[in-house]
């Protein structure tokens, strides 16, 4: 499978790994606690294809996407890893991969969002875990990444009604009922904060609902100002009732845990005036502490409460109680750092959403050399596995997203990704030596998916999928044989310091194992 090319630049990276562990900024599998999982990821929607096939029906991101809101793509057949789900296993084997995670598509499982679940659905999931199990892949199970049953949007608005904890705990019952003898690890909601935002501030994601676009999207339906909170609440409610469920129910027999995605950023503030650093605090409140401060303590951070006044559902003391310590780990998925400024002039405003809530403006990154690349901005993971550490009293962790944008069809020879996630690796075993209760990491995305934000323009894939192949191809990419040969421990190889030479005599990025 690998062209001369891929082979030989091989023989420069490894030369390369060789320099690395000789530094003292460096690390090696062996150098991960035991126990320690290593992954990569998908979602169902994004990979699976086969979104009219054996029973399913439409979730609201085939909605959103047929609509023409991602690119003009949609994943009708995505990867098709409903049909090549073997051969995608098999990769996974040839890589090293420890873990992998997936969703559950939930309109694939039980096509009307409640009642009778689908045969075929049931058996592509349980051959599908029956597969990686075989292997000694470690499944790690997300159940909603942002893929409603249209139909439960349709009748009751999905998250904006109190109906969907009910039709949510019921399907995590199926799933936990079915799945759970041998999947061990569990997340409710995938990126719960980016699902408010984006679908009902911003409407930049299903069900696109919003008032105010900061995106100049066309805000025909919805309320920036009330509709993220109130479908927050929900989430949490949700969740909280699955994690419930989970205990009440099946942990005594299956022994497995539940967590929650929080999608993160390291946050700097733009200059080291109070105000700013204030300001940083309240980023932070708003994407990590929305959701883990609920978890944790059992209410929303004061700053939210104070900003958003009664648009923000308070919590009876029961629902507190359910909430609160409703985890067994939390899971972060990181990909780069914001700047940030105050801005607490917004917070005046009579008409705000939730960004002007946070009285904020955002920067972006410093070091932004590149529009498609994320700046590598590796220390922002360490920031962020500190602060988890420091503020919320070090609970476990999985990263169960991070990695490196490239445009989809640009080379094989993803330099970017490789370097991107050495840094972030290495910033990780720093995090860990320091203390952070870190348990796993998840390179996103295993294969080049259709990507929510980008369609199938630019992709994270560690595998290229060949969309101009009927049989949509896989091609390991450099950053696939990197991190393989870092899963599999495979140090040497013969006169790599002479290809070494060359290589640094003719590319710039020489530093590239030092981060
Ligand atoms: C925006 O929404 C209005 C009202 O629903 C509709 O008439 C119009 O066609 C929409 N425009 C676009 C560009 O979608
Ligand atoms: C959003 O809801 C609030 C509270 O019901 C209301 O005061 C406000 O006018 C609504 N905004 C829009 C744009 O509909
Ligand atoms: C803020 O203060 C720190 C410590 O004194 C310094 O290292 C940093 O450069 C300052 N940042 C800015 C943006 O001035
Ligand atoms: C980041 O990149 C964008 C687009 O190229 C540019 O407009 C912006 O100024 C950059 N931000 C910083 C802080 O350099
Ligand atoms: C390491 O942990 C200590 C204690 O939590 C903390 O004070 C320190 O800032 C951490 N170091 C880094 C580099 O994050
Ligand atoms: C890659 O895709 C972009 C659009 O996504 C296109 O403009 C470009 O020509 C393609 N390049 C190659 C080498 O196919």
């Amino acid at each position: 499978m690998l062209t001369p090319t891929i082979t030989s630049l091989l023989i420069f990276l490894i030369a390369h790994l060789l320099v690395a562990v000789s530094g003292s900024d460096t690390y090696s599998r062996d150098d991960f606690p035991q126990g320690f999982v290593f992954g990569a990821g998908s979602s169902a929607y994004q990979v699976e294809g086969a979104a009219d096939q054996d029973g399913r029906t439409p979730s609201v991101w085939d909605t959103f996407a047929h609509a023409g809101h991602a690119h003009g793509a949609n994943g009708d057949i995505a990867c098709d890893g409903y049909h090549k789900y073997k051969e995608d296993v098999r990769l996974m084997v040839d890589t090293g991969l420890e873990a992998y995670r997936f969703s559950i598509s939930w309109s694939r499982l039980i096509p009307n969002g409640r009642g009778p679940v689908n045969p075929k659905g049931l058996q592509y999931y349980n051959n599908l875990i029956n597969e990686l199990i075989s292997h000694g892949i470690q499944p790690h199970v997300t159940l909603y990444h942002f893929d409603l049953p249209q139909t439960l949007e349709d009748e009751y608005q999905g998250w904006l009604s109190r109906k969907i904890v009910k039709d949510f705990t019921d399907y995590a019952n199926v799933c936990f009922k079915e799945f759970g003898d041998r999947v061990l690890h569990w997340t409710t909601v995938n990126e719960p904060n980016v699902l408010v935002l984006g679908g009902y501030d911003l409407g930049f994601f299903p069900p696109g609902r919003c008032s105010s676009s900061a995106f100049g999207l066309n805000c025909s339906r919805g309320n920036s100002s009330t509709e993220p909170y109130l479908a927050a609440h929900n989430i949490l409610l949700a969740h909280a009732s699955v994690a419930r469920l989970y205990k009440n129910k099946y942990l005594e027999k299956q022994q497995g845990f539940i967590g929650l995605n929080i999608y993160t950023f390291g946050v700097i503030p733009l200059t080291n005036k109070t105000e700013d650093k204030v300001a940083a605090q309240r980023v932070r409140d708003f994407f990590i502490g929305w959701f883990v401060d609920p978890l944790m303590y059992g209410d929303y951070p004061t700053s939210i409460k104070k900003n958003a006044g009664s648009r923000i559902p308070a919590f009876t003391n029961l629902e507190s109680e359910w909430v609160k310590g409703a985890f067994d780990f939390l899971a972060v998925n990181y990909y780069s750092t914001l700047y940030v400024k105050d801005k607490s002039s917004s917070v005046k405003r009579e008409d705000r959403d939730v960004i002007a809530d946070m009285g904020v403006e955002i920067i972006g990154s410093r070091d932004n050399t590149s529009t498609f690349e994320f700046p590598v901005s590796a220390w922002g993971l360490q920031e962020v596995l500190e602060y988890f550490k420091q503020v919320y009293g070090n609970p476990p962790l999985y990263i169960h997203e991070n990695g490196q944008l490239t445009p989809r069809n640009s080379s094989l020879e993803d330099w970017p990704r490789v370097k991107y996630l050495n840094e972030c690796i290495g910033r990780l075993h720093d995090a860990i030596r320091n203390g952070s209760n870190t348990r796993g990491y998840f390179i996103w995305s295993f294969i080049d998916a259709f990507e929510l934000n980008y369609g199938y323009d630019s992709s994270f894939g560690l595998y290229y999928v060949d969309r101009d192949d009927p049989e949509l191809s896989r091609q390991p990419k450099l950053s696939a044989l990197w991190y393989s040969h870092f899963l599999k421990r495979e140090g040497i190889i013969s006169n790599g310091v002479m290809e070494q030479d060359k290589y640094l005599s003719t590319h710039s990025n020489a530093k590239l194992f030092k981060y």
